[in-house]
């Protein structure tokens, strides 16, 4: 499974980059807000930090302008994931990008069908918000199993872009469904890490280690 980091925030990006687990990027309006930068100069930091598909999203709500938009932020790097909403307006750009040989992520997904019409329309990604739905109170986890039975069925190549992640769990369930790809603030990559028995225990051999009088090297 692919991890991107649902993050503008490009020191967040540069740890994790380091350890070798970051497989790509997602930005969206509100990510480029909070990290307070203009987007073009931000997204073409991460590209350059990120071998891995960069998602950077349109914001007009035509078509013709979500090209133009999807093309001009497309030419700020050979990585970038072109990001368009999950309306009839987004599937048609979708469609147009995809042929002109450029990834497209169709983001604001909230049902199989929906994830039908993107796979149909030529998406590199399908993103499915899953935290959005539980804060709604329906299983945002239930849709990733949904949309993997369907692509499966027919062999779409779209990749299932588990996005709207909040917790471990999330990403955990997620991987046993196979989802392709998750994308996660950087905080919840961390959180995988951690264990309370594991600090229990480094805290066990901490304290015996230190009653043996010993010293590696
Ligand atoms: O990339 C978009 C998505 O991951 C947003 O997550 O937490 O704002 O629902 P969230």
């Amino acid at each position: 499974m692919k991890f991107f980091l649902d993050t503008a925030d490009v020191d967040a990006i540069r740890e994790l980059n380091e350890l070798g687990m970051v497989d790509g990027v997602t930005t969206n309006p509100s990510l480029i807000l909070k990290a307070g930068r203009n987007i073009e100069d931000v997204t073409a930091e991460i590209c350059g930090m990120v071998s891995g598909p960069v998602s950077a999203e349109v914001v007009a709500d035509k078509a013709d302008d979500m090209i133009r938009e999807g093309k001009h932020l497309a030419r700020i790097a050979k990585n970038i994931a072109v990001k368009v909403p999950l309306t009839w307006d987004g599937l048609r750009a979708c469609r147009a990008l995809s042929d002109a040989g450029h990834m497209v992520n169709v983001t604001l997904c909230f049902s199989p069908a929906q994830a039908i019409l993107a796979a149909k329309a030529g998406a590199t990604f399908i993103s499915p918000f899953i935290g959005r739905l539980d804060d709604i109170h329906l299983d945002g986890v239930d849709l990733i199993a949904d949309i993997r039975e369907i692509y499966d069925n027919y062999g779409y190549e779209t990749q299932i872009l588990a996005a709207s992640i909040r917790s471990v769990n999330h990403i955990v369930e997620v991987a046993k469904i196979g989802s392709d790809v998750i994308t996660a603030p950087p905080a919840v990559i961390k959180a995988m890490a951690k264990h309370v028995l594991t600090d229990k225990g480094l805290e066990q051999f901490t304290a015996d280690w230190a009653k043996t009088g010993q010293k590696i090297g």
